[in-house]
């Protein structure tokens, strides 16, 4: 329609899809590109390439409609649409903690020079401080003069598992403009946003800001977030010390508002593919802004997060009655059964997952480990090849010395104890999501270890 802006998203993973097909939900047309042909392929023919729940049925369904295309052609891209969102990925450098940002600079550079009418470009995706001023500095030297391409910077806060709600529904939409021109344009095409807001009787509030600001709400939020997390741990390691229960403390303080009960729950660690690379992105940023003192804190939120992992193996070490040496324990010949590979339950996204992390560490010590993931299995398989993989909960699990819940999928947590317990050869678990009640698990038999609680008997 004339009334609503025709937007593309450039980078169709996790992010750029899920936004692709939720605006073309809310009404809008949209078009989705990527460089890679195969997922284009899959997600023309209606295929998500990675597990959201929910997203299948609303990419069918738009599909059908007309209103969403894919495409693998910047030409196609810049003569369709009035804004074009920039959603490709920021992973870490491989030679240090800093954000790699040739995916953008490649998706910009391409798209400029197809840029033949007015249009903005709208970073979305998680970059260092100082990246929108960047891309408008690409944009004027490769789309053509008489275009009058503008740029803003829009980050997003979709967390996997909840990304369709999360897009649908935002708690805020963040602006960072340099024109009243490019503040209409975002505003027109977060229209469907807040009507559907409104039908609902919500409101979506809207921080209108610079490019800095707003490319700093991103990665402040996820630092907080990591600093939240990790506080709860460091929390956990102190609870062990003193025999207290971490579950218990994170409830008491969560009672206050001021500290409130969410991003509370302690165990192995954040994992993913933001809150790790964009902790350590954004130190060193700062330290290039000569601010690195600032965000000191972050490595020790990064080290405590390592060391929930570590702790695992030393659990591990402890219930199966092996010594722990200068290298790690000895676990030759043990069987252990890993419940869940994934970062988080309902997602199939192992990057920088804990319980990856920790079946390397368990394979490293000698352990014979049988992994089990209701959605992460072919990911996993793809990042830790030398270990087994089992097709059901229950097959991991026979004959195990050990059972390890590493994510804490619904499958794990209805788990039933009394069953389990026939099948393994020692009854003996480690909660690394603290998701399983110590009390039903005890009277099943079981020797339960959670993590910064006390021993259950
Ligand atoms: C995160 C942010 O929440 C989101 O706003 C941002 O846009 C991207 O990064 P996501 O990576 O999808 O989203 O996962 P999230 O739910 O935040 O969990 C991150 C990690 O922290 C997971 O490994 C999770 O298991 C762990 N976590 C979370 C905890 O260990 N304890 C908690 O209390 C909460």
């Amino acid at each position: 329609g004339a009334a609503r802006p025709r937007l593309t998203f450039l980078g169709t993973g996790y992010l750029g899809a899920t936004y692709a097909i939720c605006f073309a939900e809310l009404g809008y047309e949209v078009l989705g590109f990527d460089v890679d042909k195969a997922k284009i392929a899959m997600l023309s023919e209606g295929q998500v390439p990675f597990h959201e729940p929910g997203l299948d049925e609303l990419l069918r369904k738009n599909l059908a409609s007309g209103k969403l295309r894919f495409s693998t052609s910047y030409e196609e891209v810049a003569d369709f649409g009035d804004v074009h969102f920039i959603c490709v990925g920021t992973p870490q450098r491989a030679d240090g903690m800093a954000a790699d940002l040739s995916y953008v600079e490649s998706a910009v550079t391409n798209l400029a020079p197809h840029l033949k009418r007015k249009a903005l470009i709208v970073g979305k995706s998680t970059v260092p401080v100082g990246t929108a001023e960047w891309i408008e500095q690409l944009v004027r030297r490769h789309a053509p003069a008489d275009a009058g391409v503008e740029v803003a910077w829009s980050p997003e806060f979709l967390q996997e598992g909840f990304a369709v709600e999360d897009v649908l529904r935002p708690n805020r939409i963040i602006v960072g403009v340099r024109s009243e021109w490019a503040n209409a344009m975002l505003y027109a095409a977060h229209k469907g946003v807040f009507d559907l807001a409104m039908t609902e009787d919500r409101e979506v509030p809207v921080v209108v800001t610079d490019f800095a600001t707003a490319e700093l709400v991103k990665v402040a939020a996820n630092a907080f977030l990591a600093t939240k997390i990790s506080f709860i741990n460091a929390m956990a390691e102190v609870c062990e010390a003193a025999g207290a229960d971490v579950t218990l403390l994170a409830r008491a303080i969560g009672y206050d508002p001021r500290i409130g009960n969410k991003f509370l729950r302690a165990g192995v660690g954040f994992g993913g593919g933001c809150l790790p690379k964009d902790i350590r992105a954004f130190q060193a940023r700062a330290q290039e802004l000569g601010a690195g003192e600032a965000l000191r804190f972050l490595h020790e939120v990064d080290l405590i997060n390592q060391r929930r992992r570590q702790r695992v193996v030393q659990l591990a070490a402890e219930l199966l009655e092996r010594p722990y040496g200068p290298a790690g324990p000895d676990l030759s010949g043990v069987r252990v059964a890993v419940l869940g590979a994934t970062f988080k339950p309902n997602s199939d996204d192992v990057r920088d997952s804990p319980a990856l992390s920790i079946v390397r560490k368990l394979a490293r010590s000698g352990a014979q480990v049988n992994v089990y993931d209701p959605e992460g299995m072919e990911n996993a398989k793809r990042e830790v090849g030398d270990v087994s993989y089992t097709k059901a909960l229950t097959e991991a699990v026979a004959g195990a010395d050990l059972v390890c819940v590493l994510t804490e999928w619904e499958e794990f947590r209805n788990a039933d104890p009394q069953a389990l317990g026939e099948l393994v050869a020692g009854r003996k678990v480690i909660d690394g999501r603290n998701c399983l009640d110590p009390v039903v698990w005890t009277a099943a038999g079981w020797e339960y270890r959670g993590m910064g609680r006390p021993v259950f008997s």
